[in-house]
C-alpha cells in the first residue's frame, strides 16, 4: 500500500505519511530506520540539520534501492543559520551531508524574530528559483509570523510544520493555513508517544482492532494533515504505515476532536529561541 499525497500550492506531490527522524541517532540507526521505512512503503523522510542525522539518513537513501526521484526528503534550517548568506551555506552543508543533488522541501525550523526570517526567506526563494529545492516552507510559524512573511514574500511558503496531536490540535492555525493554501505537517503526531496509553484512544483502537498509534496517525490523515511519526523500531515503523485499509467513522473523529486539551509537548514558538 502506498501513501496518498497532498498536492502543494506549486503542484508538487508530498506523500502524506512520512517517517520522522527527530531523536533518531545518526549512523546505523538512522540508516536502518530509513531502509525499513522505504521497505514498508514510506517515500517521505523528514530530518533537520539540528537532528544531526543527515548523513545517516543520506546513507539510508542511497542504500534503500528506490530511485532518489521517488523519495521526498525534507530538511530544515537551524536557528543559528538565519540570514541570507548563512542560509545559502547551511543549505549546501545539509545537501552535502544528505548526499543528494536537490532537497524536496526546505523549511525554516523556528521563526525567531520577524526581521531575521525575512532575510532567510530571500535565500529560500533563491534556492527555489535555482531548483535546488522543489518546495519551501516554514515550521513552528504562528499566524502572526505567517502574516508578516506573506506580506513581503515573492514565493509563498508551501508548508507549515507544527506540533499537532489529539490533545493539542491547533485547529485555528490549521484553518488559517488551509485558507492561505499552506499544507500543514504534524510534528510529534503521537504526542511523543505520551498518548499511546490514553483510554479514549484505546477504546477506538479496540473497536477497529488497530493499535492506538495507527488510530492517531489515521486521524491526522483523515484531517488532511501530513504526518511524520518517528520510530527506530522495525515493527513499529511498519505498523505506523499500515493505516490505509481502515477508516475512522464520524463518531470516532468527534471523540478525538473533543480531546483537545492545550497540551503542548514541545516549545512555544513565541518563546523559543529569539536571536
Ligand atoms: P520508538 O522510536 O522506540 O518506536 P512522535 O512521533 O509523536 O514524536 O512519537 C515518537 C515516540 O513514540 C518515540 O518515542 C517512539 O519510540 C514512539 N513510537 C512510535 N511509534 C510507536 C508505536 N507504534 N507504538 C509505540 N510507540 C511508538
Amino acid at each position: 500500500m502506498s501513501s496518498p499525497s497532498i498536492v502543494l500550492s506549486n503542484g508538487v506531490n508530498m506523500p502524506q505519511v512520512g517517517i520522522g527522524m527527530w531523536q533518531t541517532p545518526d549512523g546505523e540507526t538512522a540508516t536502518k530506520a530509513v531502509q525499513w521505512a522505504v521497505d514498508a512503503g514510506y517515500r517521505h523522510i523528514d530530518t533537520a540539520m539540528v537532528y544531526r542525522n543527515e548523513e545517516g539518513v543520506g546513507a539510508g537513501v542511497k542504500a534503500c534501492g528506490v530511485p532518489r526521484e521517488e523519495l521526498f526528503i525534507t530538511t530544515k534550517l537551524w536557528n543559528d543559520d538565519h540570514g541570507y548568506e548563512t542560509t545559502l551555506k547551511a543549505f549546501e552543508d545539509s545537501r552535502k551531508r544528505l548526499g543528494v543533488d536537490y532537497v524536496d522541501l526546505y523549511l525554516i525550523h523556528w521563526p525567531g524574530q520577524q526581521k531575521t526570517f525575512i532575510d532567510t526567506w530571500r535565500a529560500f526563494e533563491k534556492l527555489y528559483e535555482e531548483k535546488k529545492v522543489r518546495a519551501i516552507g516554514v515550521s513552528n510559524f504562528e499566524e502572526e509570523h505567517l502574516e508578516e512573511l506573506l506580506a513581503v514574500c515573492k514565493v509563498a511558503p508551501m508548508v507549515n510544520q507544527i506540533e499537532v496531536h489529539p490533545d493539542f490540535q491547533q485547529s485555528k492555525l490549521c484553518d488559517y493555513c488551509k485558507k492561505k493554501n499552506i499544507a500543514v505537517t504534524s510534528w510529534s503526531p503521537l504526542g511523543q508517544g505520551q498518548l499511546l496509553s490514553n483510554p479514549t484512544l484505546t477504546k477506538i483502537a479496540e473497536k477497529h482492532k488497530r493499535t492506538v498509534a495507527q488510530v492517531i496517525i489515521r486521524w491526522h490523515v483523515q484531517l488532511g494533515l501530513i504526518v511524520i511519526p518517528k520510530s527506530v523500531n522495525h515493527e513499529r515503523i511498519k505498523a505506523n504505515f499500515d493505516v490505509f485499509s481502515f477508516e475512522l467513522d464520524e463518531s470516532d473523529l468527534q471523540t478525538i476532536n473533543a480531546m483537545e486539551a492545550g497540551n503542548r509537548v514541545g516549545p512555544d514558538p513565541k518563546k523559543f529561541f529569539h536571536i
